[in-house]
């Protein structure tokens, strides 16, 4: 069994002051949650004061993107050693936003995740197709060459600490989820493929998350399906109302 996974990514949002007040909220009203691993992601601004916040409780704590090297004149830049420092223990790679505005490639969320891995943090890696790409029938083309592309040279051992996240670029703050069964089929071919590039036991120990206008309403329907482990939850994890309710939606004791 694996265990579910949700995630909220804050993106470019929220101060220390209302980071440490949602982080607070969740703490509050999800400490008694054991099955369910929960992480924040905010901004590295607020990295610092949320780790000391979320101490001794069950929320994790990861951050949103690094730079894949060690230290030096790297204006602007964030080191996974300088993560760590922070106390994160998971860190969100090759989103998509990264992908289109920053112009990340394949060949760098390969390098950022070779960076956290040997810094020990964990690599959450998203992939996901755009609108145009599904529509001319590409979507596994795309996935394909994203997760060969990102996780090149990386043993099946490694792959036990990485995370992937479905996220079809189309139902990113749109509000236009993917069908629980579309999400299912893409989510299917994705342990599929690690399965035959990493082994049948390797992808079946493989979280995968789902991402894209998740919300307590539409989350039960995804969390049911065999190979959907969890979700990466930007808007909706920003209300602590909402991000507590789609915890508790994955949690079976609850
Ligand atoms: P939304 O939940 O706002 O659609 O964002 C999803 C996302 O990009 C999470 O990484």
């Amino acid at each position: 069994m694996r265990k579910p996974i949700m995630a909220g990514n804050w993106k470019m949002n929220k101060t220390i002051t209302e980071a440490l007040d949602l982080v607070r909220q969740l703490s509050m009203e999800l400490k008694d949650i054991k099955d369910v691993d929960i992480l924040v992601c905010p901004a590295f601004t607020a990295l610092h004061s949320v780790s000391q916040a979320v101490e001794g409780s069950n929320i994790k704590m990861g951050a949103q993107n690094l730079f894949w090297e060690e230290k030096g004149a790297f204006t602007g830049e964030v080191s996974a050693l300088m993560l760590k420092d922070t106390h994160c223990e998971y860190v969100i790679l090759g989103h998509s936003e990264r992908r289109s505005i920053f112009k990340e490639t394949n060949d760098q969320v390969n390098k950022k995740i070779k960076a956290a891995l040997k810094a020990d943090l964990l690599p959450i890696l998203c992939v996901g197709e755009r609108l145009q790409e599904r529509e001319d029938d590409k979507t596994y083309d795309v996935i394909a060459d994203q997760v060969k592309g990102s996780l090149a040279d990386i043993s099946a051992d490694e792959l036990k600490n990485i995370i992937i996240a479905y996220e079809p670029v189309w139902a990113i703050g749109t509000g236009k989820v993917a069908s629980p069964e579309q999400a299912q089929e893409v989510h299917a071919f994705i342990r599929k493929l690690i399965s035959d590039n990493f082994g049948v036991e390797t992808a079946q120990g493989l979280r995968i998350q789902y991402g894209g206008s998740v919300k307590p309403d539409n989350i039960k329907d995804l969390i049911n399906q065999p190979d959907i482990d969890g979700a990466l939850v930007g808007g909706a994890s920003l209300k602590a109302e909402d991000f507590i309710q789609l915890v508790q939606a994955c949690s079976i004791e609850d």
